[in-house]
């Protein structure tokens, strides 16, 4: 199936990376959402950066104002008639995207495959909310979008094969890497990486080093670009917070209980570099 036109619910800091990527690939994208300022921001953010992406030579387009064309931003959700391929990119709230998801089972052309870029919530759930469950699909990716190369095609327990093969193949059109996992807790990378996060803020609270010690010795000890603590702050401590307990609840193991600062800090609101304050201070 041959994919030339995506929607996109949600201009978050993943809903206007992957339009991004997307309008730089040649595909015509549609941009769902509400807010007025939200929808501004991000067609600011993306002309800025494919700018700089064209000025150093990384891009194969030829103008910022080439890939701006191939973007419409509209605030209402019945412009989802005209799908090919939804990738739902709202808030991470399970309560939301099933709302989203019977929306759109309702709007969408009955061949439109339905992808949600979740890092958590589980697939097979959200497609239970709708009657197309082998055509629902997570398609996770990376922050940032417009730089990480994998993307997690989720198969839930009713995706079809089908579904499957064309997600990869629109993600390998997106210019991305396509992994296929199961529909298990965390899928693969929060699995493994929100453990780690966790166990960092273990070792802060215990005392082991300060923040900045223990981010230093795993960039340096580990060859990682970030250390656990900055890259929380990047991901957004409520996110880490949400999947870390997605993976305790659904797991039922005790290992995975989050640390209690972690969701002390969110109790706080020093949400990371979306609040300029997190294990780290920002200041824009
Ligand atoms: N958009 C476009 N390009 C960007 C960008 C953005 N938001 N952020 C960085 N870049 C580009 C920069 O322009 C730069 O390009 P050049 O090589 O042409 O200069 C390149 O990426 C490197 O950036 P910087 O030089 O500014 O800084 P850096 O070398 O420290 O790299 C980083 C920044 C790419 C973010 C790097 O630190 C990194 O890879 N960090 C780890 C990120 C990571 O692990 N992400 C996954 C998080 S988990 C997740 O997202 C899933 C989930 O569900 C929670």
């Amino acid at each position: 199936m041959e994919i030339e036109r995506v929607t996109i619910l949600g201009a978050g800091t993943m809903g206007r990376g992957i339009a991004e990527v997307a309008a730089v690939h040649g595909l015509q994208v549609t941009v769902i959402e509400p807010s007025a300022s939200q929808r501004t921001a991000a067609a600011e953010q993306i002309g800025a950066s494919v700018e700089k992406g064209i000025r150093r030579g990384k891009l194969a387009v030829s103008s910022a104002e080439e890939v701006l064309q191939r973007l419409v931003w509209i605030e209402s959700m019945q412009e989802a008639a005209a799908a090919e391929f939804v990738i739902e990119a709202a808030v991470e709230r399970e309560d939301i995207k099933v709302e989203l998801f019977q929306q759109l089972d309702e709007i969408c052309g009955s061949d439109v495959i339905l992808g949600s870029n979740t890092s958590s919530i589980s697939i097979t759930r959200l497609a239970a909310a709708t009657k197309r469950p082998e055509q629902v699909v997570g398609m996770h990716f990376f922050n940032p979008v417009p730089v990480m190369a994998p993307v997690e095609i989720v198969r839930g327990l009713q995706t079809s094969d089908a579904t499957v093969a064309a997600t990869r193949e629109l993600a390998e059109r997106m210019g991305k890497q396509a992994f296929a996992v199961a529909d298990s807790p965390g899928f693969a990378v929060n699995r493994m990486l929100m453990p780690l996060i966790n166990e960092a803020v273990f070792a802060l609270q215990e005392g082991v080093a300060d923040a900045a010690t223990l981010d230093s010795l795993m960039k340096l000890g580990c060859n990682h670009p970030m250390g656990p603590l900055e890259l929380a702050d990047l991901i957004g401590l409520d996110v880490c917070l949400f999947i870390t307990n997605v993976l305790h609840r659904e797991l039922g193991d005790p290992k995975y209980r989050p640390c209690p600062l972690l969701v002390r800090m969110v109790d706080a609101g020093r949400l990371g570099r979306k609040t300029g304050e997190g294990f780290f201070h920002y200041d824009s």
